[in-house]
């Protein structure tokens, strides 16, 4: 039974510029919505994005309302306060618009009011038993991967930590890939996202529930994110950067979707939880010695990483010695996107935390933990951060 995989993916997917303009009022009046909620949050209306969907949905007359006050990192109460006012309104469609906060407030309230249930009763593996109602998606960080993947994840305030929902009902009805939704992303998220990306393709790929569809959306992800990672960071107006970067980060959704992430994720979860760090460079911060923990025994699979992702050139070196100068590469482009690797550059982050941050990590994330190649303990993670400080 080990090797039967499940792989879930969004129904339909419209790729290219303008594709919200041209499609997107032909698309809802297909799935016969009737009153949308466009899902979002108050950095995405001050970039005037909202307002273009806004405009497509007032030219065509269709009815909706707007909520726009998702935080980054949301909570389970913001969605518990969007479920209220969406079933006041009677919204039957949900557009989530913005990066992975504001798509995974849209998903889980597109699951909670079809079926009228409480979140708090969602969190966990394929718990659902029925589609929510339509959800439409729409990135514009590259990024989360939230648009393809089947995972929510919210903040627990009370726990110190996140949450998540898998389920292929989470998945999105119809995404919209339009690049020039994230022109004006500022660098400081293109860089967190992007690494968040590139985060997602390499633990997809090293994971144990891997197989050679998700392995193949993993690596050409890589690819793409090794070509443009840098360039939309120093030159957020190259179209066909963010493009690539906008591709890249829908595939590795689909490959950890399939595959599973690992402890980069596990690891990263307490600089967020505790000390309010962003997801993105969150992985930055825990991703480089966490890489060289988990190469032991995996040299080749990590010699692989360093292939496609072509930053540097170890087509001479041995399986060992190409994943070594891979991960260093690894390290590099998430200092040059922004992000330092050194945990003592982090107001808040002291050594009298480790114990605390290293049972969070390993003890709250079991479905992180369980995925990742190499087993993991408390005091393993505990050195971890010592080596990173
Ligand atoms: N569901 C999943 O599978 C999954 C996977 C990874 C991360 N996440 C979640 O996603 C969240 C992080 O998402 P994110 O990194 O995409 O960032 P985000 O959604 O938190 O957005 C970060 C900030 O950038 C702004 N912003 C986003 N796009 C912009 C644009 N084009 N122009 C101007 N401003 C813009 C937003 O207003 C916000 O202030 C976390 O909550 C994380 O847990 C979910
Ligand atoms: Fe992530």
């Amino acid at each position: 039974m080990s090797n039967i995989s499940l792989l879930r993916f969004p129904s339909v997917v419209r790729m290219g510029n303008q594709c919200i303009s041209t499609f997107l009022s032909g698309d809802l009046e297909m799935i016969h919505a009737r009153k949308i909620m466009l899902v979002t949050d108050p950095g995405i209306v001050k970039a005037g994005l909202a307002e273009i969907v806004q405009n497509v949905l007032e030219a065509k007359h269709i009815r909706y309302c707007l909520f726009s006050d998702v935080e980054q990192e949301p909570s389970i109460e913001t969605v518990k306060t969007c479920i209220a006012y969406a079933k006041e309104e009677k919204c039957d469609t949900f557009i989530g618009l913005g990066g992975g906060s504001a798509m995974d407030v849209c998903k889980a309230v597109a699951l909670c009011v079809a079926d009228n249930v409480d979140i708090d009763s969602l969190f966990g593996m394929e718990t659902i038993k029925r589609p929510g109602l339509h959800k439409v998606l729409i990135p514009t960080t590259s990024g989360s991967g939230s648009e393809s993947s089947p995972s929510i994840v919210l903040s627990d305030h009370h726990n110190n930590t996140k949450k998540a929902i898998w389920s292929r009902y989470v998945l999105a009805d119809i995404v919209y890939l339009d690049s020039d939704m994230t022109i004006g992303m500022p660098k400081s998220v293109t860089g967190g996202s992007g690494v968040d990306a590139l985060c997602h393709a390499i633990e997809a790929y090293m994971a144990t529930n891997s197989n050679f569809v998700t392995d193949n959306f993993a690596l050409t992800a890589l690819n793409q994110i090794g070509k443009h990672l840098r360039e939309v960071y120093q030159n957020g107006k190259n179209r066909e950067a963010r493009l690539g970067m906008m591709g890249a980060s829908f595939l590795a959704g689909m490959a950890f979707g399939g595959s599973g992430l690992g402890c980069v994720h596990a690891l990263a979860y307490p600089f967020t939880t505790l000390f309010g760090y962003p997801h993105g460079n969150a992985q930055g911060m825990s991703m480089p010695n966490v890489l060289r923990f988990n190469k032991l025994g995996h040299e080749e699979r990590f010699a692989q990483i360093a292939r496609s992702l072509n930053l540097i050139d170890v087509s001479a070196m041995d399986a060992k010695d190409a994943a070594e100068a891979g991960i260093d590469a690894i390290e590099q482009l998430i200092n040059d996107v922004g992000i330092s690797t050194k945990l003592r550059d982090y107001p808040g982050i002291t050594p009298d935390r480790f114990l605390e941050m290293g049972k969070i990590a390993i003890e709250s994330n079991g479905r992180l933990v369980n995925t990742n190649p190499r087993p993991m303990t408390v005091e393993q993670a505990v050195k971890i951060y010592q080596q990173s400080y």
